[in-house]
């Protein structure tokens, strides 16, 4: 995708153009382009917060948008997986804390990490906190959830990190519901 692509797209076309281009950098390489995240351009910085409709997603589910030069993972989680992050000890955790934007300082328990209250809805950079790789999704890895391949990060159902190099959770940026069918990032 060149950035002049970005440029003539409406706010919809983004969506769309960023979401393929995420989905060829999953099933390739797995290894999202260091120059993306170490110099995005001025046409993704100017796109700074976004809104995603997430109405069509279903549960057990993720959607993967590209934000800010990044992937995010956008996962609408099933019972079993809240109910799994939710049975975790924090002494269990290898980082304790929640690495959620929107809780600073906060300890890693599920409830903090997820959007709702109930726990269904999960947003994420999807970069792993290692060496940058996207890890695979949909309760892949020992802990039915994220999956590094790169050199073996396993992250759990609330995308916290529970075994391999990876020193932190999986990163949460600022998002909020601004409807009841659409997330904004930012
Ligand atoms: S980059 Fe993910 S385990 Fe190394």
């Amino acid at each position: 995708m060149s950035h002049a692509e970005d440029n003539e797209g409406t706010r919809r076309d983004f969506l769309y153009v960023a979401t393929a281009a995420t989905g060829a950098v999953a099933t390739g390489a797995a290894v999202w382009p260091l120059v993306d995240q170490m110099n995005p351009s001025a046409d993704v910085l100017a796109v700074s917060s976004i809104e995603v409709p997430v109405g069509d997603v279903e549960v057990g589910t993720q959607l993967t948008v590209k934000w800010r030069g990044k992937p995010v993972f956008i996962r609408r989680r099933t019972k079993k997986e809240i109910e799994e992050g939710r049975a975790v000890k924090l002494s269990d955790l290898v980082d304790p804390n929640a690495e959620n934007e929107n809780h600073p300082g906060a300890k890693a328990t599920d409830q903090n990490r997820t959007l709702d209250k109930e726990g269904e809805w999960l947003v994420m950079i999807g970069i792993c906190t290692h060496l940058g790789c996207v890890p695979l999704g949909n309760n892949a890895g020992d802990y039915d959830g994220w999956f590094c391949p790169c050199h073996g990060s396993h992250y759990d159902t609330a995308g916290r990190i529970r075994k391999g190099p990876a020193p932190r959770n999986l990163e949460i940026p600022v998002n909020k519901f601004v409807d009841a069918t659409t997330i904004k990032l930012g």
